[in-house]
């Protein structure tokens, strides 16, 4: 369930970045649309946009594109107060004109009357917290959105804004390796239910074990400015791989599902919001969802997660 709503999702989650084609390379408008068409099918009904997901919102326009009369079937969040600037650099923008004016175009792209789930994509360090959750609030008064949610802020960041608006979900990055929210954001998210919703389970395509250890990265693969992907680190993150590859095979999964698993069923974690850009993607991703990782599996998994140590990856939690 999202937060104390009514609004249930599924643990599985479609992350609509990559069909933005701002990172991901061969991207194009038939594969993202038989993408999001695609979530119907295999039994995902919840799917993670924002307002800068593309340089005119390419994400959202497709998201009500493929759904049109089946809007209805599925929980839409997505998020206001980062926009891209005049160099393609990203602005934090929370000031509350803003974040109305951004959340009613977000409401014209996607053709709908409300959202399920407004974020705050991230704190804009020229506006107060408090600030940008009092016109939040106000959208959730207005019926604009059914729930409001934060991203990109630490456990000082959620308790300033849900003092000021219920929170009903936290986005964090949160995987395997990425686990620092287990410290403080976790724990006080549980004590108070607010779902935790994680981005980057698959840690951007690493974890899915399909690159190979000689994979070379495209030019315009967003991925290549990330130290995880290049180096010793590369190289770390590979022999990690190779742990999950066998365990999957074991189980007659794939590297992708196990991940998934792994995170849907961590304690806390609400839903896994996975990047895909293809309809084959998204089915293999939803095919995480209704079993179960043995006991002595999980112990293999947490041995070979001690063994990794923690990677160096650039984005920095606030
Ligand atoms: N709140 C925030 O600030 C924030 C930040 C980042 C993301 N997010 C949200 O979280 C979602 C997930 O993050 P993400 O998309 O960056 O990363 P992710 O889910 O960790 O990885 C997605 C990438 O993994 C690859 N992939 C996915 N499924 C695969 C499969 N079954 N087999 C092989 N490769 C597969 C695809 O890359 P290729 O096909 O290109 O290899 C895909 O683009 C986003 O889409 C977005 O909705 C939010």
């Amino acid at each position: 369930m999202l937060g104390s709503t009514d609004i249930r999702v599924s643990p599985v989650a479609f992350g609509a970045w990559p069909i933005a084609g701002m990172t991901s390379i061969n991207v194009n408008d038939a594969d993202s649309l038989a993408t999001i068409s695609a979530c119907l099918d295999v039994g995902i009904n919840f799917i993670d946009t924002a307002y800068c997901y593309g340089a005119q919102g390419e994400s959202e326009r497709l998201i009500a594109r493929a759904l049109g009369p089946r809007r209805d079937e599925v929980v839409i969040a997505t998020k206001g107060g980062i926009h891209w600037g005049p160099e393609g650099s990203q602005v934090l923008d929370g000031r509350p004109e803003t974040l109305r004016r951004e959340c009613e175009e977000s409401l014209r792209r996607l053709e709908t009357d409300r959202v399920e789930l407004l974020y705050l994509h991230a704190p804009d360090p020229k506006t107060p917290i408090a600030e940008s959750a009092g016109e939040l609030k106000r959208l959730l008064d207005e019926g604009k959105t059914r729930a409001v949610g934060v991203s990109n802020v630490g456990v000082e960041g959620l308790a300033e804004f849900h003092a000021v608006c219920p929170l009903a979900a936290y986005q964090p990055p949160y995987n395997m390796l990425q686990r620092e929210i287990e410290a403080d954001a976790l724990p006080w998210c549980r004590e108070r239910n607010v779902s935790v919703m994680v981005y980057w389970p698959l840690m951007k395509g690493l974890l899915a074990g399909k690159l190979t250890r000689d994979h070379v990265f495209d030019a315009k693969d967003g991925r290549r400015k990330y130290p995880m992907f290049s180096g010793e680190e590369w190289d770390k993150n590979q022999d990690f791989v190779d742990h999950l590859r066998a365990i999957a095979a074991e189980v007659g999964k794939t590297v992708a599902q196990v991940v998934i698993n792994w995170t849907i069923h961590r304690e806390g974690i609400a839903a896994a919001l996975c990047g895909a850009k293809r309809a084959e993607q998204l089915r293999e991703n939803a095919g995480a969802m209704g079993w179960r990782l043995s006991t002595d599996q999980l112990a293999r998994i947490d041995k070979a997660i001690a063994e990794r140590g923690t990677p160096v990856t650039r984005r920095a939690v606030r």
